[in-house]
């Protein structure tokens, strides 16, 4: 049961080190401005992250650090699928998502995004390993192939952020009360869907920069709370009314 990421050499570096003001011996100067920020918002009941504080990594439970580099080369998420939240984003891992991050079954929101070396095809139990959870960011990664099936059910699921990547294939109903969906920058084609589950729900759509086609089915005007639409650089032709694109702020063309 170990996170361990591909990449051949691993900068992290956990943020209380970091903010510490005490000098950190054990820490490689240049991981400085690529923090892990690993956080748990919410309780942490049998204070298992407690040791988690200085700068001597053999103090931080759960994590192995590289003896003279004093990077961190893996964790161990065995005792932590307490973890509500799991912020990686912005860092320089690399390789695929580790197999093991399915045992996080508590996790409300994971959000790896704008690590750019991490990527392959996104795995099949990525959208149903919580049912806990809420909020999805994948972007500025590199992941391609489709969308998993698991992705469209999940109940939970209310902000999905997948955004610039080499994603492909096409967009299905999403089946739950989704309010985010950012899907630009991507490899989608086919025409759009109707997004029939989300009238109530969905007040950020954006696709653009991507290969769809087909005309905007009407259906899309019923999106009762969308504020934000963004469907610009594909193959769509306008074919719905003015109404709604004035609703949009797309503008009437
Ligand atoms: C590491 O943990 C030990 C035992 O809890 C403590 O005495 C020591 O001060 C800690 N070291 C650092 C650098 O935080
Ligand atoms: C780090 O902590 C361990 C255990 O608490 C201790 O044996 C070791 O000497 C410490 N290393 C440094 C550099 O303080
Ligand atoms: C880390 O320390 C162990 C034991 O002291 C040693 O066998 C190993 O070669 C060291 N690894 C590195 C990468 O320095
Ligand atoms: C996720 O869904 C797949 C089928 O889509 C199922 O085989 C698997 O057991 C599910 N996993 C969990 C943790 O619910
Ligand atoms: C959607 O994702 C793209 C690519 O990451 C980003 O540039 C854009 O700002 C995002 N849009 C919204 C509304 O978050
Ligand atoms: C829509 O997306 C395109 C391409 O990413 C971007 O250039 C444009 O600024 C976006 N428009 C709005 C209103 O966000």
């Amino acid at each position: 049961m170990e996170l361990k990421w591909d990449a051949p050499f691993l900068l992290l570096l956990l943020s209380l080190c970091f903010l510490s003001s005490s000098r950190c011996f054990d820490l490689d100067p240049r991981d400085q401005d690529s923090p892990l920020r690993f956080r748990s918002p919410v309780a942490d009941p049998g204070l298992r992250l407690a040791t988690w504080s200085g700068c001597n990594c053999t103090n931080w439970t759960g994590v192995s650090c590289g003896n003279q580099t004093g990077r961190v080369v893996s964790m161990n998420l065995a005792n932590m699928n307490f973890l509500k939240t799991l912020d990686l984003s912005h860092n320089s891992f690399g390789g695929v998502v580790p197999d093991d991050t399915m045992e996080l079954r508590q996790l409300r929101e994971l959000v790896p995004n704008g690590n750019r070396e991490l990527g392959g095809v996104l795995p099949s139990w990525i959208g149903n390993f919580s049912s806990n959870l809420k909020k999805l960011e994948l972007g500025s990664n590199s992941f391609h192939g489709e969308m998993p099936d698991s992705l469209f059910h999940l109940k939970s699921l209310k902000h999905l952020d997948l955004g610039d990547n080499c994603l492909s294939g096409n967009i299905h109903e999403f089946h739950q009360s989704l309010e985010f969906l950012n899907l630009s920058l991507n490899r989608l084609y086919g025409t759009l869907p109707c997004f029939a589950d989300l009238t109530r729900s969905l007040t950020v759509l954006t696709l653009a920069d991507n290969s769809l086609v087909g005309r905007i089915p009407t259906c899309i005007a019923s999106l009762q709370v969308l504020a934000h639409l963004n469907l610009s650089f594909n193959h769509l032709s306008y074919g719905i009314s003015c109404w709604f694109l004035a609703k949009s702020h797309i503008g009437c063309v």
